[in-house]
Protein backbone atom coordinates (compact mmCIF):
# COMPACT_ATOMS: atom_id res chain seq x y z
CA UNK A 1 0.00 0.00 0.00
CA UNK A 2 1.24 3.88 -0.67
CA UNK A 3 -0.48 6.57 1.21
CA UNK A 4 0.03 10.04 -0.28
CA UNK A 5 1.91 11.84 2.55
CA UNK A 6 -0.76 14.35 2.28
CA UNK A 7 -3.36 12.04 2.91
CA UNK A 8 -2.53 11.79 6.55
CA UNK A 9 -2.22 14.96 7.73
CA UNK A 10 -5.56 16.14 5.69
CA UNK A 11 -7.48 13.04 7.60
CA UNK A 12 -6.45 14.10 10.70
CA UNK A 13 -7.84 17.34 9.95
CA UNK A 14 -11.01 15.84 8.79
CA UNK A 15 -11.20 14.14 12.27
CA UNK A 16 -10.77 16.78 13.96
CA UNK A 17 -13.47 18.38 12.32
CA UNK A 18 -16.37 16.34 12.85
CA UNK A 19 -15.37 16.46 16.71
CA UNK A 20 -16.81 19.20 19.24
CA UNK A 21 -14.16 22.09 19.24
CA UNK A 22 -11.25 21.45 20.64
CA UNK A 23 -11.24 22.37 24.57
CA UNK A 24 -10.14 26.21 24.63
CA UNK A 25 -7.55 25.78 27.37
CA UNK A 26 -5.66 23.21 24.72
CA UNK A 27 -6.35 25.86 21.95
CA UNK A 28 -4.70 28.53 24.23
CA UNK A 29 -1.70 26.72 25.32
CA UNK A 30 -0.62 25.33 21.91
CA UNK A 31 -0.87 29.17 20.66
CA UNK A 32 1.35 30.29 23.89
CA UNK A 33 3.58 27.29 23.32
CA UNK A 34 3.97 28.24 19.47
CA UNK A 35 4.19 31.37 19.88
CA UNK A 36 7.25 31.09 22.62
CA UNK A 37 9.12 29.39 19.88
CA UNK A 38 8.54 26.23 21.58
CA UNK A 39 9.54 23.13 19.28
CA UNK A 40 6.51 22.06 17.55
CA UNK A 41 6.88 18.12 18.59
CA UNK A 42 4.01 18.42 21.13
CA UNK A 43 1.26 15.60 20.72
CA UNK A 44 -1.50 16.08 18.01
CA UNK A 45 -5.10 16.90 18.62
CA UNK A 46 -6.22 13.16 18.31
CA UNK A 47 -3.28 11.66 20.41
CA UNK A 48 -3.99 13.85 22.84
CA UNK A 49 -7.68 12.91 22.74
CA UNK A 50 -5.96 8.91 22.63
CA UNK A 51 -3.89 10.12 26.31
CA UNK A 52 -7.46 11.73 28.21
CA UNK A 53 -9.49 8.61 27.02
CA UNK A 54 -6.81 6.74 28.46
CA UNK A 55 -7.08 8.53 32.21
CA UNK A 56 -10.58 8.00 32.07
CA UNK A 57 -10.72 4.31 30.87
CA UNK A 58 -8.24 3.35 33.54
CA UNK A 59 -9.31 6.04 36.28
CA UNK A 60 -6.03 7.14 36.67
CA UNK A 61 -5.73 9.55 39.62
CA UNK A 62 -1.86 9.63 39.79
CA UNK A 63 -0.38 10.42 36.29
CA UNK A 64 3.34 10.70 35.46
CA UNK A 65 4.73 12.18 32.44
CA UNK A 66 8.29 12.26 31.68
CA UNK A 67 8.75 15.36 29.35
CA UNK A 68 6.25 18.38 29.51
CA UNK A 69 6.97 20.75 26.47
CA UNK A 70 4.32 23.42 26.98
CA UNK A 71 2.07 21.29 29.03
CA UNK A 72 -0.16 20.45 26.10
CA UNK A 73 -0.14 16.02 26.68
CA UNK A 74 -0.47 17.41 30.87
CA UNK A 75 -3.54 19.64 29.94
CA UNK A 76 -5.15 16.53 27.59
CA UNK A 77 -4.42 14.16 30.65
CA UNK A 78 -5.26 16.64 33.35
CA UNK A 79 -8.68 16.84 31.99
CA UNK A 80 -10.04 13.63 32.51
CA UNK A 81 -8.71 13.17 36.35
CA UNK A 82 -10.90 13.14 39.36
CA UNK A 83 -10.48 16.64 41.56
CA UNK A 84 -8.57 14.93 43.71
CA UNK A 85 -6.58 13.80 41.17
CA UNK A 86 -2.60 15.29 40.03
CA UNK A 87 -0.35 14.66 36.74
CA UNK A 88 3.18 15.03 38.37
CA UNK A 89 5.04 16.46 34.98
CA UNK A 90 8.87 16.87 34.54
CA UNK A 91 10.43 19.14 32.59
CA UNK A 92 14.55 19.43 32.33
CA UNK A 93 14.55 22.95 29.98
CA UNK A 94 13.60 26.03 31.92
CA UNK A 95 12.31 27.48 28.89
CA UNK A 96 9.45 25.15 28.22
CA UNK A 97 9.10 24.89 31.93
CA UNK A 98 8.23 28.71 32.38
CA UNK A 99 5.68 28.39 29.27
CA UNK A 100 3.90 24.93 30.16
CA UNK A 101 3.53 26.64 34.18
CA UNK A 102 1.25 29.66 32.40
CA UNK A 103 -0.14 27.25 30.23
CA UNK A 104 -1.61 25.31 33.41
CA UNK A 105 -2.08 28.51 35.38
CA UNK A 106 -4.61 30.10 32.77
CA UNK A 107 -6.41 26.27 32.74
CA UNK A 108 -9.62 25.29 34.56
CA UNK A 109 -7.45 21.85 34.86
CA UNK A 110 -4.19 23.23 35.46
CA UNK A 111 -4.20 23.03 39.55
CA UNK A 112 -4.03 19.17 38.75
CA UNK A 113 -0.79 19.79 37.02
CA UNK A 114 2.26 19.69 39.08
CA UNK A 115 5.03 20.26 37.37
CA UNK A 116 9.01 19.43 38.19
CA UNK A 117 11.70 21.68 36.96
CA UNK A 118 14.21 18.85 37.40
CA UNK A 119 16.26 16.18 35.52
CA UNK A 120 14.10 13.38 35.06
CA UNK A 121 15.90 9.75 36.04
CA UNK A 122 17.10 11.98 39.37
CA UNK A 123 13.55 13.37 40.14
CA UNK A 124 12.26 9.63 39.26
CA UNK A 125 15.00 8.14 41.49
CA UNK A 126 14.44 10.38 44.44
CA UNK A 127 10.54 9.10 44.29
CA UNK A 128 11.29 5.59 44.28
CA UNK A 129 14.06 6.25 47.18
CA UNK A 130 11.27 8.22 48.89
CA UNK A 131 8.79 5.45 48.38
CA UNK A 132 6.29 7.79 46.50
CA UNK A 133 2.49 6.41 46.11
CA UNK A 134 2.58 4.44 43.11
CA UNK A 135 1.14 6.20 39.72
CA UNK A 136 -1.46 4.52 37.65
CA UNK A 137 -0.65 6.04 34.59
CA UNK A 138 3.08 7.46 33.19
CA UNK A 139 3.78 9.07 29.78
CA UNK A 140 6.85 8.97 28.33
CA UNK A 141 7.72 11.32 25.63
CA UNK A 142 11.05 13.02 26.81
CA UNK A 143 14.84 12.82 25.58
CA UNK A 144 14.72 9.62 23.67
CA UNK A 145 18.20 8.38 24.31
CA UNK A 146 17.17 7.88 28.21
CA UNK A 147 13.80 6.12 27.49
CA UNK A 148 14.66 2.65 28.66
CA UNK A 149 15.78 4.61 32.22
CA UNK A 150 12.69 6.40 32.00
CA UNK A 151 10.52 3.40 31.53
CA UNK A 152 12.77 1.24 34.22
CA UNK A 153 11.65 3.97 37.05
CA UNK A 154 7.96 4.53 35.60
CA UNK A 155 7.59 0.25 36.58
CA UNK A 156 9.79 1.17 39.77
CA UNK A 157 6.98 3.44 40.67
CA UNK A 158 4.00 1.62 39.00
CA UNK A 159 1.32 -0.88 40.57
CA UNK A 160 0.02 -3.86 38.97
CA UNK A 161 -2.43 -2.39 36.77
CA UNK A 162 -0.51 0.64 35.69
CA UNK A 163 0.13 1.61 32.31
CA UNK A 164 3.31 2.90 30.93
CA UNK A 165 2.89 4.67 27.83
CA UNK A 166 6.11 5.73 25.41
CA UNK A 167 6.13 8.49 22.07
CA UNK A 168 7.78 8.58 19.14
CA UNK A 169 8.76 4.41 19.04
CA UNK A 170 8.26 4.15 14.94
CA UNK A 171 10.43 7.02 13.84
CA UNK A 172 9.21 7.03 10.72
CA UNK A 173 10.05 3.76 10.20
CA UNK A 174 13.64 3.73 10.53
CA UNK A 175 13.37 1.65 13.98
CA UNK A 176 14.20 -1.73 11.51
CA UNK A 177 16.75 0.50 9.22
CA UNK A 178 19.80 -1.03 10.77
CA UNK A 179 21.73 1.62 9.21
CA UNK A 180 20.27 4.64 10.84
CA UNK A 181 21.91 4.61 14.41
CA UNK A 182 20.74 8.38 15.36
CA UNK A 183 19.69 8.05 19.40
CA UNK A 184 16.28 8.90 18.86
CA UNK A 185 15.86 6.11 16.67
CA UNK A 186 18.15 3.88 19.37
CA UNK A 187 16.05 5.01 21.99
CA UNK A 188 13.16 3.93 20.28
CA UNK A 189 14.10 0.38 19.22
CA UNK A 190 15.98 -0.35 23.08
CA UNK A 191 12.87 0.80 24.77
CA UNK A 192 10.62 -1.19 22.26
CA UNK A 193 12.83 -4.30 23.13
CA UNK A 194 13.29 -3.95 26.25
CA UNK A 195 9.29 -3.85 27.05
CA UNK A 196 8.57 -6.25 24.83
CA UNK A 197 10.55 -8.66 26.46
CA UNK A 198 9.97 -7.89 30.30
CA UNK A 199 7.93 -10.09 32.34
CA UNK A 200 6.34 -8.05 34.37
CA UNK A 201 4.38 -6.03 30.90
CA UNK A 202 2.43 -6.34 28.47
CA UNK A 203 3.15 -4.54 25.30
CA UNK A 204 1.45 -3.29 22.10
CA UNK A 205 2.67 -1.29 20.27
CA UNK A 206 0.36 1.31 17.57
CA UNK A 207 2.11 2.84 14.68
CA UNK A 208 0.03 6.02 13.79
CA UNK A 209 -0.11 8.34 10.77
CA UNK A 210 -1.32 11.60 10.72
CA UNK A 211 -0.71 15.61 12.12
CA UNK A 212 2.74 14.10 13.72
CA UNK A 213 3.87 11.82 10.65
CA UNK A 214 4.84 8.30 10.92
CA UNK A 215 5.68 7.23 14.79
CA UNK A 216 3.92 5.29 17.14
CA UNK A 217 2.95 4.86 20.54
CA UNK A 218 3.87 1.83 23.01
CA UNK A 219 1.47 0.89 25.69
CA UNK A 220 1.97 -1.45 28.28
CA UNK A 221 0.36 -2.90 31.29
CA UNK A 222 1.79 -3.36 34.33
CA UNK A 223 1.29 -7.28 35.46
CA UNK A 224 1.04 -8.54 39.12
C1 LIG B 1 10.59 14.53 18.50
C2 LIG B 1 10.23 14.33 19.81
C3 LIG B 1 8.94 14.02 20.13
O1 LIG B 1 8.55 13.76 21.41
C4 LIG B 1 7.97 13.89 19.16
O2 LIG B 1 6.71 13.56 19.53
C5 LIG B 1 8.32 14.09 17.83
C6 LIG B 1 9.64 14.41 17.49
C7 LIG B 1 11.98 14.86 18.16
O3 LIG B 1 12.75 15.12 19.09
O4 LIG B 1 12.32 14.83 16.99
MG1 LIG C 1 6.66 12.85 21.49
Amino acid sequence: MTTDPATPLAVDQFIVGLQPALPDDIVAARARSEAAGLPAIGVSSEQGRFLSLLVAATGARRVLEVGTLGGVSALWMARSLPEAGQVHTIEVEPAHARIAQENFSASPHGARCVLHLDEAAKALARWVAQGVAPFDLAFIDADKKNNVRYAELALALARPGSLIVVDNVIRSGRIIDVACTDENTQGARDVLSWMGSHPRLALAVLQTVGEKGYDGFAVARVQA
